[in-house]
């Protein structure tokens, strides 16, 4: 394996260590997670003491069309910009049956009807993220996908109206779990 590649999986370390302050934490749906005052995100495998540890693995696109994919390239910024001060870890589960469709299916919810990437798209490139897989690190992971989003401070109230247009959306019916974490960079 080649040094030079990317890491791959990463790890949010909640508890009293780490670049994040955590200055809200709610449960949205399901079981909540233990209250922390700071989110540390680490390449790798970390395991430095921390009241939870959540590990994901970024992946290959499972839903994208060549001409989204194109549209998101085009507008989208990486994460880590000085200016991003804010960010939010955003945990979430979909139940069984979401894992017992067919790809079509989820691909028809996904965008057909929910339009995800149609309603993301709007918030690029103030909004920097990447998702991470639980599922394929093993079993007994409690989420399925962690998403973490970065964005200045005056694109706060944007990403609020983000995440309230997706959970509105036939997507979230498909949704069990949810843990909204918003962290500042201090
Ligand atoms: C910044 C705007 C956003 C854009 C451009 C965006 C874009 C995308 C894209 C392209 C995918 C599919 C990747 C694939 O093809 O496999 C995806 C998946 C996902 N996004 Fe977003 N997204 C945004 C915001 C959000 C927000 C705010 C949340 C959570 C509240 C979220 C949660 C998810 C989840 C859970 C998945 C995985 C869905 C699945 O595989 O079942 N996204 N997003």
């Amino acid at each position: 394996v080649s040094g030079a590649q990317p890491a791959r999986v990463f790890t949010f370390a909640g508890g009293d260590a780490g670049a994040w302050r955590v200055v809200g934490m709610t449960r949205v749906l399901g079981d909540p997670l233990p209250e922390v005052s700071r989110v540390s995100v680490t390449a790798g495998t970390a395991d430095a003491p921390a009241k939870w540890r959540l590990r994901g693995i970024t992946s290959n696109e499972r839903y994208v069309t060549r001409d989204e994919k194109g549209q998101l390239v085009a507008k989208q910024q990486g994460l880590g910009r000085p200016e991003s001060t804010r960010a939010a870890l955003i945990p979430i589960r979909k139940t069984a049956a979401w894992w017992a469709l067919a790809q079509d299916e989820r691909r028809r919810i996904f965008e057909e009807s929910s339009r995800h990437v149609r309603i993301g798209l709007k918030y690029l490139p103030a909004v920097a993220r990447r998702l991470h897989h639980c599922r394929d690190l093993g079993e007994g992971e409690p989420f399925d996908f962690l998403t973490w989003f970065e964005y200045a401070p005056a694109d706060a109230a944007a990403f609020d109206a983000l995440v309230a247009e997706l959970r509105a959306s036939e997507e979230w019916r498909w949704v069990e779990r949810e843990v909204d974490i918003r962290v500042v960079r201090a």
